[in-house]
């Protein structure tokens, strides 16, 4: 047992919540910090045994490679939370904390209900003086909540609370690991906070120019996490809102968002029109920031923010109603390909692909489904279980477009891109339907090899006299 309390092991890291965070993020701390031993803990034990083994539990490109170099060295991985948590004094927490699904703020609030367990966990097990960072994505003033249930035993140790939110985008998490826009990190603004925010500046510059490294308020800092989130999904709800005026006016989207994007104050980014956003986080963050306006009683702001979700929601459905229109109107015994159904390329994630909310559709309409997806199929299989309907899940592209009547691009894949759609063509029933939910297709080519096309937010091409 530890008899300086006062001291903190500086070498020795903690993470608690082995997902798409704790697992990439750590194994970039370790990799660039090889004197420091990281550990990573979870309660889930599939997910510890498969970051153990040689199938990680996701998919991230470069994942593996930076895992083989660390794992074992100085990089562990475990279900020993307790143990965890008495030997290491650096503790970031990186558990889920998705909405919450009842009482009080159901649909809108996070559910902190893993964050508080772990809150009292550390509590329970430390016997040394700790510093805990937040990683989850969390309510602005959470850190508040943290330091009282760590402070509501007079046991003589001491606990100080970071906020250290992360940016990293999945598909491209390692890349942003190594080369993040900014690194931000939020403390209490005395002397012992800013003292435990230096200890984690440490860690990061190892590899991340100290200007990139920007240190706030810890309030600033949870906030900052949710209003980033916010406004990248406002963009792609407004070019989204913007992509219905343009298939009404002939207008092209991909144009307009060019033009729009070059103004260097507006920027290029995150413009791409498309079936709507997915993914674990936008929804979830937005419907926090929503709720945390309301509880403040900023109704005109939640408003706001609201109506980026509500969007998101009209695209796809939407999307459903330009199919059912272009197919003569019904869906009812055609068969559909999804081309793809990761919430984004270059992951199996599925959390909140607008894929999930297309196929329950087709299916609702007595479409027959077939989809198909280069990683993400065993997600699917989770996703649309115990769904009524016809449903088939084929990897190989051209397998799952045979017969079909439609293709679906739900993911921008690359294969999607260079695949030959003459011989899709033939061995689809005609007319056959191309629907570009991603807008990554040659269209003209589609449409001259025959194709009826229907872009998001461009003039369709059909082969139908007007
Ligand atoms: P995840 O669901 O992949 O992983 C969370 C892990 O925490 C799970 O493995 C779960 O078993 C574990 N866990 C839950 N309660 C626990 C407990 N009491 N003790 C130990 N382990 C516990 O989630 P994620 O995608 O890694 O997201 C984690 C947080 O990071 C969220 O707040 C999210 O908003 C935020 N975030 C996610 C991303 C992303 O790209 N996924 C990016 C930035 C921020
Ligand atoms: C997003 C943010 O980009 C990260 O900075 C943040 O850390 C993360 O959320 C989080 O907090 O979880 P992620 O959801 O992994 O990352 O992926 P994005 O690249 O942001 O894409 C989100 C969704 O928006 C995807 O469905 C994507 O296809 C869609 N998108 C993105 C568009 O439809 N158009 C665009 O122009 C860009």
């Amino acid at each position: 047992m530890k008899t300086n309390r006062d001291v903190v092991n500086k070498k020795n890291i903690l993470c608690i919540g082995a997902g798409y965070v704790g697992g990439p993020t750590m194994a970039m701390i370790a990799a660039k910090c090889p004197d420091y031993r990281v550990t990573v803990v979870d309660i889930n034990t599939q997910r510890i045994a498969a970051w153990n083994s040689a199938n990680l539990p996701i998919y991230e490109p470069g994942l593996d490679e930076l895992v083989r170099t660390v794992r074992g060295r100085n990089l562990f991985f475990s279900t020993d939370i307790d143990g965890g948590i008495r030997d290491n004094d650096i503790i970031f927490v990186s558990v889920n904390t998705p909405t919450k699904t009842f009482g009080a703020g159901a649909g809108m609030a996070a559910d902190l209900q893993y964050w508080e367990k772990t809150a009292r966990q550390i509590l329970e097990n430390s016997i040394s003086n700790k510093v805990v960072i937040e990683k989850s994505t969390l309510p602005v003033k959470t850190a508040l909540a943290m330091e009282r249930i760590l402070n509501s035993q007079p046991n003589g140790i001491s606990f100080d609370v970071l906020s250290n939110p992360e940016f990293l985008a999945e598909g491209s998490a390692i890349h942003d690991l190594e080369n993040p826009d900014r690194i931000l990190i939020g403390s209490r603004e005395t002397e012992r906070g800013r003292s435990a925010r230096n200890s984690i500046v440490e860690i990061y510059a190892r590899w991340i120019p100290r200007d990139r490294i920007i240190t706030t308020n810890i309030w600033s800092s949870e906030l900052s996490k949710l209003v980033s989130n916010a406004f990248l999904a406002q963009r792609i709800s407004s070019i989204n809102a913007i992509s219905a005026l343009c298939e009404k006016t002939e207008a092209d989207v991909t144009e307009v968002a060019r033009a729009v994007g070059m103004d260097s104050r507006i920027g290029a980014k995150f413009l791409n029109a498309s079936v709507g956003f997915g993914g674990s986080c936008f929804k979830k963050d937005i419907l926090n920031l929503v709720y945390l306006c309301r509880f403040y009683g900023l109704e005109e702001v939640a408003d706001y923010w609201d109506s980026v979700v509500n969007i998101n929601a009209y695209q796809q459905e939407r999307f459903i109603m330009n199919m059912m229109t272009a197919m003569f109107n019904t869906l009812a015994g055609k068969r559909i390909c999804i081309f793809g159904f990761a919430f984004k390329a270059n992951t199996g994630d599925t959390r909140e692909s607008p894929a999930i909310f297309i196929a329950k559709r087709l299916l609702e309409e007595h479409a027959e489904v077939v989809i198909s997806d280069p990683k993400a199929l065993d997600n699917a299989r989770i996703d649309l279980s115990g769904r009524a309907g016809v449903l088939d899940y084929r990897e190989d592209p051209y397998e799952a477009a045979a017969g079909c009547h439609a293709i679906a691009v739900m993911t921008e894949w690359d294969i999607y891109r260079t695949l030959d759609y003459e011989r899709i063509y033939r061995e689809m029933a005609k007319p056959a339907f191309i629907f570009d939910g991603r807008n990554i297709l040659d269209h003209a080519a589609c449409f001259r090899i025959g194709f009826n096309v229907y872009p998001i937010g461009k003039p369709s091409l059909t082969h139908f006299e007007s």
